[in-house]
């Protein structure tokens, strides 16, 4: 019978992850089917049981049910943990499994597809939600030598800075606060996604190595215009990220490790 996977979320309007799984089935001939289904925002437990029911193997998670995810599954590996949320979920011998793998996809993407080395790197995260809780584990072990998170409401980011205990140099700030001296910034505000810009100073991408939004399919937002203008040497969209967190969740269910290099091609969108 064909493994059935899928991704749940609420609206699903846009979401490649079908085209991006499909991709890479048909990389090893896997005999695998990929659905979106987009879950009544009051009844996602509900639609991943009777998916459970239907022969489900694992599904992707995105918004609005990453941390019910979580919340639902037998067992949370280390990164949906730390997180409280999950991106990817198993079923396995009647047992839920949850892991999170935005981070460690954002990671791959910047060092193996963008070539920018993270280990002894200073970075700066823009925003304190569920996408910078989702990096800061796989920063700290690409070995950065300094995290600092701005937000708009600053005791968010210190709750942020907290999570992982003394494990790292994270430090929390407000936008006024943000000096030079950063290698890689990162957008992780959802601005982007209204076409808003969040309160960086051009003061932050000067020296910048790498300017990185974790959005796809906007186009060169506001901050990536900002950090062009501002001296950053690089900017980057969010696909490759897209992508490599896709690539895990298809080696963590099907054991096969995908070439990600082609399906970044074909979704990648110039940013012009
Ligand atoms: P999620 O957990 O799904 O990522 P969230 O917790 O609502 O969503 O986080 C969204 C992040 O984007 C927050 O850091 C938010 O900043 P505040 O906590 O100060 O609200 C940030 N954000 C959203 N729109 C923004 C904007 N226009 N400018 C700056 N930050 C913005």
């Amino acid at each position: 019978m064909t493994d059935r996977y899928a991704v749940f979320g609420s609206p699903l309007g846009h979401t490649k992850s079908p085209f991006i799984h499909s991709a890479f089935a048909a990389q090893f001939g896997e005999d695998m089917s990929y659905e979106a289904v987009e879950a009544p925002v009051d009844g996602f437990e509900a639609a991943v049981r009777a998916f459970i029911a239907a022969g489900g193997k694992g599904i992707n998670v995105t918004v609005p049910f990453k941390v019910r995810a979580e919340a639902m599954a037998d067992e949370a590996l280390e990164a949906a943990n730390i997180c409280g949320a999950s991106n990817c979920l198993k079923f396995e011998d009647g047992r839920i499994i949850a892991d999170n793998f935005d981070g460690v996809g954002l990671v791959r993407d910047i060092e193996d597809n963008l070539g920018v080395e993270l280990k002894g790197k200073r970075v700066l995260f823009a925003g304190a939600g569920g996408a910078t809780r989702g990096a800061l584990g796989p920063f700290l072990e690409a070995g950065v030598a300094g995290i600092c998170i701005a937000n708009r409401t600053v005791e968010k980011a210190e709750e942020v800075a907290h999570l992982l205990g003394p494990r790292g140099s994270i430090h929390a700030c407000g936008y006024d606060a943000i000096g030079q001296g950063f290698d890689v910034v990162l957008n992780a505000t959802s601005a982007s996604l209204t076409g808003a810009l969040p309160p960086l100073p051009a003061v932050a991408f000067e020296g910048a190595e790498l300017a990185y939004e974790m959005v796809y399919g906007k186009g060169k937002t506001p901050f990536l215009a900002l950090a062009e203008n501002s001296g950053a040497e690089q900017i980057a969209d969010g696909v490759g990220m897209l992508v490599e967190q896709a690539a895990e969740a298809f080696q963590w269910w099907r054991g096969k490790r995908p070439n990600t290099r082609p399906v970044i091609e074909d979704l990648t969108i110039p940013l012009e």
